[in-house]
C-alpha cells in the first residue's frame, strides 16, 4: 500500500490491483469438461468487486454492469483459472475495473489468454446512494493511457 504523499490525495491502480487463482473442478463444468461462462463471470465479478473495494475503503462497493465478454478459448476441469484485475478509470462514484482472464493448462504448464472483461462498480454510501470515491493516481503514461481508454468506455456504456 502506498503511504506517501500521492496516498492523501488518492490511490494508485497498484494499491487496488489482485490477482487470483482458482482450480476448475468437476462442479464448474458441462459433462464435457468445459467449465461454465457463468463460473468464469463469477470469478470476474469477485475480483472486479475487490479491486473496487480496496479503492474505495469504507464504501460498500456493487456491481453496475459487465461489458459483453467473449471467451476466446475453452476452459477445462483441472486448468487453473488465472484472473487479474486492476482500475483503469475512476469517474465520480464509478470505477472502471479490466479484469484478464488466462487459463492454465497445469499439464503442460501452457497459460492462454481466455477474455478481457471490464467490469464498472459503484461505491455506495451507508444508505445506499452513490458516493464519490478518491480520485485515481496516474503516474506513468500507460496509467494516462489506459484512464482515458476507460474514459471513453465509459462515455459509450452511459449512451
Ligand atoms: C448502480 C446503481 C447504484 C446506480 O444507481 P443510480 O440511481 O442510477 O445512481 P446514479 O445515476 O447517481 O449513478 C451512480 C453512478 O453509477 C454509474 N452508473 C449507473 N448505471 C451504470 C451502468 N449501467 N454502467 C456503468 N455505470 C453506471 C453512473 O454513471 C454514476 O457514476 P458516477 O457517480 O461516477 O458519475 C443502481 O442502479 C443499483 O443499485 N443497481 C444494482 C447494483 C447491484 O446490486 N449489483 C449487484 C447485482 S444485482
Amino acid at each position: 500500500m502506498d503511504m506517501s504523499k500521492d496516498s492523501l490525495r488518492g490511490k494508485h491502480s497498484n494499491d487496488s490491483k489482485s490477482e487470483t487463482t482458482i482450480m476448475m473442478l468437476p462442479s464448474d463444468a458441462n459433462p464435457k469438461g468445459n467449465v461454465f461462462g457463468g463460473v468464469i463471470l463469477k470469478h470476474i465479478d469477485l475480483i472486479a468487486g475487490l479491486v473496487a473495494k480496496r479503492h474505495a475503503g469504507h464504501a460498500n462497493v456493487v456491481t453496475a454492469s459487465i461489458d459483453r465478454v467473449a471467451f476466446l478459448k475453452p476452459v477445462f476441469i483441472g486448468n487453473a483459472l488465472i484472473l487479474s484485475a486492476r482500475l483503469n478509470y475512476v469517474k465520480r462514484s464509478s470505477m472502471e475495473v479490466e479484469v484478464i482472464i488466462m487459463a492454465d493448462d497445469l499439464d503442460s504448464g501452457e497459460r492462454t489468454l481466455t477474455g478481457t472483461a471490464f467490469v464498472t462498480v459503484v461505491a455506495l454510501d451507508d444508505a445506499g446512494k452513490p458516493v464519490k470515491v478518491t480520485p485515481l493516481i496516474l503516474r506513468t503514461e500507460d496509467d494516462r493511457r489506459r484512464f482515458l481508454e476507460g474514459e471513453s468506455r465509459m462515455n459509450a456504456r452511459l449512451k
